[in-house]
């Protein structure tokens, strides 16, 4: 009789022979091809959320491999390579800040000579030794970015290939791997020197970069900096869990009041409301922001058909709210802002919150532990450090927005908190049961 811990790797090891087959067979009976690290592969599975078992199997299979591969290692192993795999980052830096991918043929191989002198003249002439490029190189080489196949020769993987090509993603690795990565490692310190700090100004970033500035702000001083930032947002924002349709789709908007006025609070150039009006018509939309959204440069224009349904206007939400509206609806705002700041944007509604009023919240869904597969609760916690790492806010779980609100005031009711299929981000309903 096998023992437990036996037994669990037997189990394993068959749920991922049946998880794979179910993703193959989809494959093979569509045509398809698999995600590959061949250069010429595909960069990632032709599978949408709309193929819902080769998807949920994909899921699964990445939460199996994973375990079965720390066990294979064991808890001790496990714990000494969890430590030391920082230096993954270092490597990843050193390909994008010397721009190794850009260095390397895309078709066939370079040696590590001709790299060395490729990459010097792409470095200004930074004199970057072989020794310590090769030794770079075939580091980042154990996580599939570049091959060598043949001894003393580089060339491209998909991975490698990737950074090269898209803009997006080779934006977030230099945003990841340079400009947040000493920010990461001065947060402990941040910790150590504001305790319990709930300030934009006391953060990684503040000790990293001395300065005292909050994030946006810094970021704003350095247009390259900034270019870089929003462009790896992109490589962020831009998948399926984050689309409008699951805003659209996610909240009854055709259950508020018929001809009810919705504040898009934060909603920078309305482009939510614009969609959200184009499948409620019924709906008028005051999209509030910042004076620096509303300047000739960045005013985003109103679709003519919906010039009668949305405004574009300016408020700060840390002050009184002028407008009476049924509802109040805040997109990916609160997950920027501490406890602290929050219920001042909250408790600023009040002066204009009438009866049955209502807060409609769509942020990032921080699950309770163990709801969810392994890969979004660990993208969803990752997320919520680096809330942390640059601003000193937070992703929040379901008990967190109920205590937001209570703290806020005892006239909140909060409705309900859920998450719409296929999205990322919660829905928060909150109303105001006060006059
Ligand atoms: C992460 S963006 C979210 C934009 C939009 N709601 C969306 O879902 O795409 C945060 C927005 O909040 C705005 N913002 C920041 N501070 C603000 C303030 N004090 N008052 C009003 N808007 C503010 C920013 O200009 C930005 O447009």
């Amino acid at each position: 009789m096998a023992s437990r811990s036996v037994q669990r790797m037997t189990t394993l090891s068959e749920e991922i022979a049946a998880k794979t087959k179910i993703i193959t067979d989809h494959l093979t009976a569509k045509g398809l091809d698999a995600a590959s690290f061949d250069v010429d592969g595909l960069v990632e599975f032709p599978i949408s959320q709309d193929d819902e078992e080769p998807y949920k199997a994909r899921l699964d299979l990445i939460a199996l491999t994973k375990e079965l591969h720390d066990i294979a290692l064991g808890p001790k192993e496990n714990l000494r390579y969890l430590a030391w795999d920082c230096v993954n980052t270092l490597s990843l830096q050193s390909v994008w800040e010397f721009k190794i991918a850009d260095a390397v043929p895309l078709d066939g191989t370079i040696s590590y000579e001709d790299l060395t002198a490729k990459v010097r003249e792409m470095n200004n002439g930074l004199n970057i030794s072989l020794l310590d490029l090769r030794r770079l190189i075939r580091h980042a080489m154990t996580n599939h970015i570049f091959v060598e196949p043949k001894k003393g020769f580089v060339a491209h993987s998909r991975t490698s290939q990737l950074i090269r090509e898209d803009a997006p993603l080779r934006n977030w690795v230099g945003f990841m791997c340079n400009d947040l990565w000493l920010p990461v490692a001065n947060v402990i310190p941040a910790m150590k020197k504001w305790p319990a700090s709930e300030e934009s100004t006391e953060t990684g970033v503040n000790l990293a970069y001395k300065q005292d500035l909050p994030w946006f702000d810094f970021i704003q001083q350095d247009a390259v900096f900034s270019r870089r930032y929003n462009l790896a947002m992109q490589a962020h924002g831009s998948g399926e869990g984050y689309s409008m349709q699951s805003v659209i789709e996610g909240y009854p908007w055709g259950k508020l009041p018929q001809d009810a006025t919705v504040v898009d609070m934060g909603g920078n150039q309305g482009y939510i409301s614009f969609a959200i009006s184009e499948a409620f018509p019924n709906l008028t939309f005051i999209v509030q922001d910042t004076p620096g959204m509303r300047t000739p440069e960045t005013i985003g224009k109103v679709p003519q058909h919906l010039q009668s349904k949305v405004e574009l206007t300016t408020h700060d939400f840390f002050t009184p709210q002028p407008i009476v509206a049924a509802a109040y609806f805040f997109r990916m705002i609160f997950h920027g802002f501490s406890d602290k700041y929050c219920l001042q944007i909250l408790r600023a509604l009040i002066p204009s919150l009438r009866k049955g009023a209502k807060v409609i919240i769509n942020d990032g869904a921080l699950p309770e532990p163990g709801t969810v597969g392994y890969i979004e609760e660990k993208t969803m916690r990752t997320l919520d450090l680096f809330m942390q790492v640059t601003v000193n806010a937070r992703e929040r779980e379901p008990d967190d927005w109920r205590e937001l609100f209570a703290r806020a005031d005892e006239r909140f009711k909060v409705n309900g908190i859920w998450k719409p299929e296929k999205s990322r981000m919660w829905f928060v309903e909150a109303e105001w049961t006060g006059e």
